[in-house]
């Protein structure tokens, strides 16, 4: 069933059509959805658009349709662009050699590992934990995943063993996808070893199936662990028999999950973040081709890492289905040397490149010696993500690696969003450096003050101020945390009645443009890095001298935020810098190394009020260097451990 309707352009052309398509998307969401749906194959159309209360919630799309996500990302493409590379892999090492998949080719790949996912016991339904680097092999995994019906939840590859096993135990995922090991930059990082450290214990996994990629020595359980080429010969030879080369997509139903995510919140425990088959297949593509303006025949280069969300929506799902060619990178910016990026660019002959701000400033400083003698002259849009965009790596990215030819998109979303809220469209909306401008169609956004009602009051700069909501469901939003809903209700719908609470502050502008201004929470953003203050303060505790900790973030040049942990140590000696490096090793232990505080400050005791919570408040402020002004502290109930933080600042 595959017809246009051309009430609603599935790709909006102008700036007018936006306005118009987004009024009518908000005042008639189901004939809107189910429009955009058109677009997209189903096994079985569906009953009804939408159902949806914010009070349990429980928000359900295309009820009663049935499809799977790898026909749309695949099958329904072959006729036509069967030749066309769907994956195009850039090595870590520039001297090895690309690896390209045409959609025929990735599909077949995906229909033989959906193969060996079967023969090892993997049905529908089943979680399976994917921890693999940046490698072809993990975009196979990911969609054999999609293709049984198993649901696949990847962990991104700096996360410690400790933290794969909570992650693991949260899911119950009975199946591990990893590799031997990976490499990043000068690096090799051992996965298999880790994944072993987190399944000690570990009774519930029956299959690790192990891609060898740098070939190091692993140790191999058996009768649990197994060898992805010999899984795949076996798979091979099967085809072989049956004279065929194809697996059959499940029938899932629209709210069937599609895949876990963990994310940070506020609480010490990571929350896993379920999105359901249609409703993410709908909006990601969507959102994708509408946003990059995305034309036939483009590359499209998105240097997340899968492990993130924005891999899985703008690497894989949101670009296969609308039959693009995605650029998949296994290494970092700045190795072999900072002009990485731009020598993936001039040889690719990319046409949209999208990226983080912390990526963008951390290139900044490497000046335009890199830039060097590199062809840009293929691009035509650029996109960041992930954080606030200051100006000055706004105009730095328009200026240097546009030229001032492309438009940027500053796209603001969430892991809980599937995919893209708020953003420009390329070409097409207006755009305003470190604004993200304009909700996407079928986005309705209110800002509120503290209680919840809507503001009203502009600042001395016209602007309104307040607290990011969400008033209405979209495709692409999560449905439930992992084996607890009630949880998914309180972090997202209990704040504010009737409202999906995003957890940012934002400003909206005369023009209804809206700039984010960061987390309202106790959740950090370091180098696009979603990470909880009580995830690392939980770790730090574990170091046996620590006896309470409180982290804040801080502005950090090139990260955006810093992470800045005062610690409250028990010890009577205590050596300052070798305590220091035990603590960060902790936090890497537990966490991984991203999660490593940059300032550590050991203090006496933390403000607290009478009541024993953490003042935060005045601890932001301190880690900030505004000393000074520290507010009323008369509540404390030691005000003088104030004076003594302020003094011992780093
Ligand atoms: O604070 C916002 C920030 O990143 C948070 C979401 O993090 P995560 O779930 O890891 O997803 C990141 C990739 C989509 C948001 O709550 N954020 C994301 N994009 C932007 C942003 N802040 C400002 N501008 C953006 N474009």
């Amino acid at each position: 069933m595959t017809t246009k309707v051309a009430a609603y352009p599935f790709q909006i052309q102008s700036f007018e059509q936006y306005k118009i398509v987004y009024e009518e998307s908000i005042k008639y969401p189901e004939k809107f959805w189910a429009t955009v749906a058109t677009n997209f194959q189903w096994k079985k159309p569906w009953d009804k658009v939408l159902e949806w209360n914010f009070k349990e919630p429980k928000v359900e799309w295309f009820q009663g349709a049935e499809l799977n996500i790898t026909e749309n990302c695949l099958d329904r493409h072959l006729e036509k662009l069967g030749d066309k590379p769907a994956i195009i892999w850039e090595p870590n090492n520039p001297n090895e050699s690309i690896r390209t998949f045409t959609y025929t080719q990735l599909f077949q790949q995906v229909c033989l590992f959906a193969q060996v996912l079967q023969n090892n016991g993997v049905k529908k339904g089943d979680r399976v934990c994917i921890y693999m680097g940046m490698i072809p092999e993990l975009t196979i995994a990911i969609l054999a995943c999609a293709r049984i019906g198993a649901i696949h939840s990847v962990i991104f590859g700096g996360f410690s063993a400790q933290s794969i096993a909570d992650r693991v135990n949260d899911a119950q995922s009975t199946f591990v996808i990893t590799c031997d090991g990976a490499f990043r930059g000068g690096k090799d990082i051992a996965l298999k070893a880790v994944i072993d450290e987190a399944l000690n214990e570990n009774q519930f996994v029956k299959k690790i199936i192990v891609y060898s990629r740098t070939k190091i020595s692993v140790s191999m359980k058996n009768g649990r662990d197994v060898w992805w080429d010999n899984e795949m010969k076996i798979a091979t030879d099967q085809f072989k028999k049956k004279e065929t080369n194809y697996f059959p997509a499940a029938t899932m139903d629209a709210e069937d999950p599609l895949f876990i995510l963990y994310t940070s919140g506020s609480t010490g425990k990571p929350k896993g973040v379920v999105h359901t088959c249609a409703g993410y297949m709908v909006w990601v593509t969507y959102t994708f081709v509408n946003v990059f303006q995305y034309q036939p025949k483009q590359i499209h280069f998105c240097t997340a890492d899968i492990g993130w969300v924005t891999g899985h929506s703008y690497i894989i799902y949101g670009p296969l289905c609308a039959g693009a060619t995605s650029l998949m990178f296994e290494g970092i910016p700045t190795w072999p040397n900072a002009g990485r990026f731009w020598d993936i660019i001039d040889k690719h002959q990319v046409n949209i490149f999208y990226t983080a701000p912390t990526a963008i400033r951390s290139l900044m400083g490497f000046g335009l010696e890199p830039l060097k003698e590199k062809n840009l002259s293929s691009l035509k849009i650029l996109g960041t993500v992930g954080e606030p965009i200051n100006e000055e790596a706004w105009h730095w990215y328009d200026e240097n690696i546009g030229k001032k030819k492309c438009p940027i998109v500053d796209t603001w979303w969430q892991t809980e969003t599937g995919g893209t809220m708020i953003s420009n469209m390329a070409g097409i909306t207006p755009s305003k450096p470190s604004w993200a401008t304009l909700p996407m169609p079928g986005v309705e956004l209110l800002l509120v003050d503290e209680n919840g009602k809507e503001v009203s009051e502009k600042d001395e700069h016209g602007m309104l101020k307040g607290n990011l909501c969400i008033k209405s469901p979209w495709p692409g939003m999560l449905r439930t945390t992992y084996g607890d809903h009630e949880r998914c209700r309180k972090n997202y719908f209990s704040t504010y009645e009737n409202l999906y609470f995003t957890g940012d502050g934002a400003l909206k502008d005369e023009n209804g443009f809206f700039r984010i201004t960061g987390r309202v929470d106790d959740v950090l953003n370091v180098s696009g890095h979603r990470i909880g203050t009580a995830e690392v303060e939980n770790a730090i505790n574990r170091h046996l001298g620590v006896v309470e900790s409180a982290v804040v973030g801080y502005p950090h040049e090139i990260k955006g935020q810093g992470i800045y942990a005062f610690v409250v140590y028990n010890g009577n000696q205590l050596n300052e810098k070798e305590t220091r490096n035990d603590i960060v090793l902790v936090v890497n232990k537990i966490i991984g190394s991203f999660a490593k505080p940059n300032k550590i400050q050991f203090v006496l005791g933390l403000p607290k009020t009478r009541s024993g919570k953490i003042m935060r408040r005045i601890l932001r402020k301190i880690a900030m260097g505004e000393v000074e002004n520290l507010g009323d502290i008369s509540t404390l109930l030691e005000p003088s451990v104030v004076a003594a933080i302020a003094k011992g600042r780093i």
